[in-house]
């Protein structure tokens, strides 16, 4: 019934008082205690409540190429993404075309290589990266995603710059 046959044993731990740990309430119980570890709070929101002094300079230049150059039209939001889907391959397609996306969903021709934007909060934590896995650095990730999504060929020291400012989203619990 458990895919993770160490769920039992997990919950005993969880919850050493009871002799039956594995309750509706204490699933929803887990399931919140969880929920409260993605609450995630960075350097950037230190920025955006006014500290402009939380980012270095390399980071607050990274920051800018991330909007001039149009990431924030689909990462955006608070979460710097997580509000839509979209198209992988905009201007040049994504080497891997096996995973069709949410058109194999929705059956929808159109949603084609649509998949969600992710949001890029704690995303220097969450390697490999996109859909597949295949991409295995932050940097390569970025690099790719410019071309793929905005067809521009970054230079070595802007990639450098939005890489470092993508760290500043690391949550602080996580240091
Ligand atoms: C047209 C929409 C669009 C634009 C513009 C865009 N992205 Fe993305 N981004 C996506 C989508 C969709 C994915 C998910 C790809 C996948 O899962 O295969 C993604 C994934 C990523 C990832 C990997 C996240 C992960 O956890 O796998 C990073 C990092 C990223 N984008 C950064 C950027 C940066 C930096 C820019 C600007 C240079 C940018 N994106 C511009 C849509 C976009």
């Amino acid at each position: 019934m458990w895919r993770n046959p160490a769920t039992p044993f997990l919950f005993k731990k969880a919850f050493p008082q009871q002799k039956n740990p594995l309750t509706y309430q204490n699933i929803a119980e887990a399931i919140a205690a969880f929920e409260r570890t993605l609450v995630t709070t960075d350097r950037f929101d230190d920025f955006l409540k006014g500290n402009l002094e939380a980012l270095t300079e390399v980071e607050a230049k990274g920051l800018k190429l991330f909007i001039d150059y149009g990431c924030i039209t689909c990462h955006s939001g608070r979460l710097l993404g997580g509000e839509m889907y979209q198209k992988l391959g905009i201007y040049h397609p994504y080497e891997n075309q096996k995973d069709i996306g949410r058109a194999a969903v929705t059956k929808n021709k159109a949603e084609k290589y649509f998949f969600k934007v992710p949001s890029l909060r704690n995303v220097a934590l969450t390697a490999p990266y996109f859909h597949d896995g295949a991409v295995k650095t932050l940097e390569e990730a970025v690099e790719k995603m410019a071309w793929l999504q905005l067809g521009k060929k970054l230079k070595e020291e802007e990639v450098q710059a939005i890489t470092a400012f993508l760290k500043t989203l690391n949550g602080k619990r996580f240091q």
